[in-house]
């Protein structure tokens, strides 16, 4: 039995949780799920990153200490994993005494061993904000948030970081597993081509004094990256009594977003190697969902939060978007449009239906005691087949990482049963009093979803457990185990079904669960209907050639064109001068929303808009596929 031992970034301790802290975690509980399924050892580790300027300055407003301020803030954090019915076998908290120990002590024993030396930092340092930047970070002479900078020097220790730089390339390029996905290795191998620099490891005192107390000179504290990283390992025992640290480590996975790269594969490894620990097997960086297109951040206000959409959705419904939708290493956007038809369409039309469908006709037919199959045939083995391949072919997804994948394979054997329920017609075989056919459909059937619910369950546990249960399994069988998924035949005919009420109940509306975009904006929420064919109908989507094009006055972002719609010339407004210029445009056959209200963009009447596809800052008309003129119909 091998271990498995995974872990989540540790979260700033001062930041409301949203659904993108909230994916990492739910990933980590789902992988450590599948390896609990399949019998191996397993430690998940999650936790708090509670010490560091942005902490202290949160404490600060509040008015308390910033100790106070982190032992109210990881509720937050505490409560939520609870809620999404989080699994993690650790929480780690940096302002532990354990942990704050190991950190002391990795730093005395670098220090003793010159892996820390004492030099000279210089920086811009930016007094608003209290932090230093580097020249090449800044924007006309100021920082980045547009706040004056003054040149700083003093004194500073420094982890002899550089010393590394050859031999981490040679381990990366020996271990292909190491950084995952791999286009994320060749990003940390593209950074280390320039030189790497020896890492500032201190911040004095008289600056900032929220940190650990470097043990070598009580004017300074350890910076909060060298701090945090070590979470990795104290969360485990290290340098403890106990045998845990060696059980766990090295790590199978750090996960992390992909905003923190650097620090897990430059920083954390050049740190083990100097402390003289075994590297992690797999750093493995997954994208970031945005809101619609954009990031997720709290000061354009579109964060989205995972307790409401628990609230209004459900722990699963949530639990399954986040992990059905995203394919690990790529962004993916967060819409509830989506999320809601993705839940209509797997959840409530898909299993749910199917769940529904053999517990009625079980219980009809039955008086709710499932029936021992009898004449099994050609059909009944055809989906034998089918659901206990998608217990390995899951299995294999969960180990290249492509959960998404996995998901999407199991679902196609939930489709197929009820393509198998729907060629064997029991409601036919019922009203003709063919029992013995009867018993063998639903006994098939039912067994089909025993194999899914075990399959789905590290996915969305409750619904899962709902499912087992009323499938008649015993409370010691309602958490699965790899061994009976493979195989056919777990669940005993005689057994008593429960009855099953709205395992998946449809969501008809759209509800909005963002916060507000911006305080002054507050509105009451509205209620957005999902789209009916009429809506579409009525946007006039509609061809026009474009006749001419030019820019508009003092706004380089946007052209005015004159079109053609067929029966009629009409001008547009449009922001796509960045990526189009003028003759890029003449001639073309675009696509218009043709009743949209006019409207005056910068002084220039705007009568329609043109349909782009949009990724960032990269635009592309939509354009009609050979000749066409001006006024076809959208259909
Ligand atoms: N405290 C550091 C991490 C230290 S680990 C030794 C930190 N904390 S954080 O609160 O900012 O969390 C960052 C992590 O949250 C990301 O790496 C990612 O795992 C997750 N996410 C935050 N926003 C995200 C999205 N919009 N989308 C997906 N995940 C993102 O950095």
């Amino acid at each position: 039995m091998s271990n498995f031992y995974v872990t989540t970034p540790i979260y700033y301790v001062n930041d409301a949780p949203h659904i993108g802290h909230a994916y990492t975690t739910l990933l980590a509980d789902v992988l450590a799920r599948y390896h609990r399924l399949m019998d191996e050892a397993t430690f998940f580790l999650t936790g708090t990153d509670e010490h560091g300027q942005k902490v202290h300055d949160a404490a600060l407003k509040a008015g308390i200490s910033p100790q106070q301020h982190a032992d109210r803030t990881v509720l937050r954090f505490i409560e939520l994993w609870k809620r999404l019915e989080v699994s993690n076998d650790g929480f780690i908290r940096t302002t532990e005494e354990t942990h704050r120990r190991v950190v002391s002590e990795i730093l005395r024993d670098l220090w003793e061993r010159g892996e820390i030396y004492k030099g000279e930092y210089s920086g811009w340092y930016s007094v608003r904000e209290e932090r230093f930047y580097t020249e090449k970070d800044l924007v006309d002479g100021m920082s980045p948030e547009g706040t004056p900078v003054e040149r700083v020097v003093e004194e500073n220790y420094f982890f002899r970081m550089s010393r590394y730089q050859q031999w981490l390339i040679d381990y990366i390029d020996e271990h292909p597993e190491f950084i995952q996905p791999e286009f994320r290795r060749n990003e940390t191998l593209g950074a280390l081509k320039q030189p790497i620099r020896d890492l500032c490891i201190s911040r004095p005192k008289s600056r900032m004094s929220w940190g650990i107390e470097l043990p070598f000179d009580n004017n300074y504290v350890c910076y909060v990256w060298f701090d945090a990283l070590v979470n990795y390992i104290s969360g485990i025992g290290f340098r403890g009594d106990g045998e845990d640290f060696d059980r766990w480590w090295p790590a199978s996975y750090h996960l992390i977003g992909k905003d923190i790269l650097t620090t897990h594969t430059i920083y954390w490894p050049t740190m083990l190697q100097a402390i003289g620990l075994p590297q992690p097997r797999t750093i493995f960086a997954h994208g970031w969902w945005l809101t619609g297109e954009a990031k997720m951040s709290k000061s354009v206000g579109n964060v989205v939060d995972p307790m409401a959409m628990a609230d209004r959705y459900g722990v699963d419904a949530l639990r399954y978007h986040l992990l059905a939708d995203m394919t690990l290493g790529n962004d993916a956007s967060f819409t509830e449009e989506k999320f809601i038809r993705r839940y209509n369409a797997d959840l409530a039309n898909d299993l749910g239906n199917l769940a529904s469908r053999v517990a009625k006709m079980v219980e009809r037919s039955f008086d709710g005691v499932l029936p021992a199959p009898a004449d099994t045939g050609a059909d009944e083995q055809a989906l034998e087949k089918h659901a206990t391949a998608a217990a390995t072919e899951m299995i294999d997804h969960v180990l290249s990482m492509s959960l998404d994948r996995g998901i999407a394979r199991v679902l196609e054997t939930v489709r197929e049963t009820n393509r198998y329920f729907d060629r064997a017609a029991p409601w036919t075989l019922a009203k003709k009093g063919d029992l013995e056919r009867l018993g063998t459909v639903l006994y098939t059937a039912a067994e089909s979803l025993r194999v899914v619910s075990g399959l789905l369950f590290p996915v969305i546990p409750q619904k899962m457990g709902e499912l087992r249960r009323t499938l008649g399994l015993p409370e010691e069988k309602i958490e699965p185990h790899f061994s009976e998924l493979s195989k056919w035949g777990g669940l005993t005919p005689g057994s008593r079904l429960a009855p099953l009420s709205g395992l998946f109940p449809r969501i008809k509306k759209a509800k909005p669960a963002r916060e507000p975009a911006a305080p002054s904006t507050e509105t009451a929420p509205t209620e957005v209907e999902l789209c009916e064919i009429g809506d579409v109908e009525k946007l006039g989507l509609t061809t026009a050639v474009v006749l001419d094009a030019r820019p508009v006055e003092d706004a380089d972002r946007l052209l005015r064109l004159e079109i053609d719609l067929g029966t009629e010339k009409r001008q547009i407004v449009a922001g796509i001068a960045k990526q189009y210029s003028p003759d890029q445009l003449v001639g073309r056959t675009i696509v218009v929303v043709a009743n949209l209200q006019p409207a005056e963009i910068r002084g220039v009447r705007s009568n329609g808009m043109l349909l782009a596809a949009k990724k960032g800052k990269k635009l592309r008309l939509l354009t009609v596929d050979g000749e066409t003129p001006g006024g076809w119909r959208i259909s």
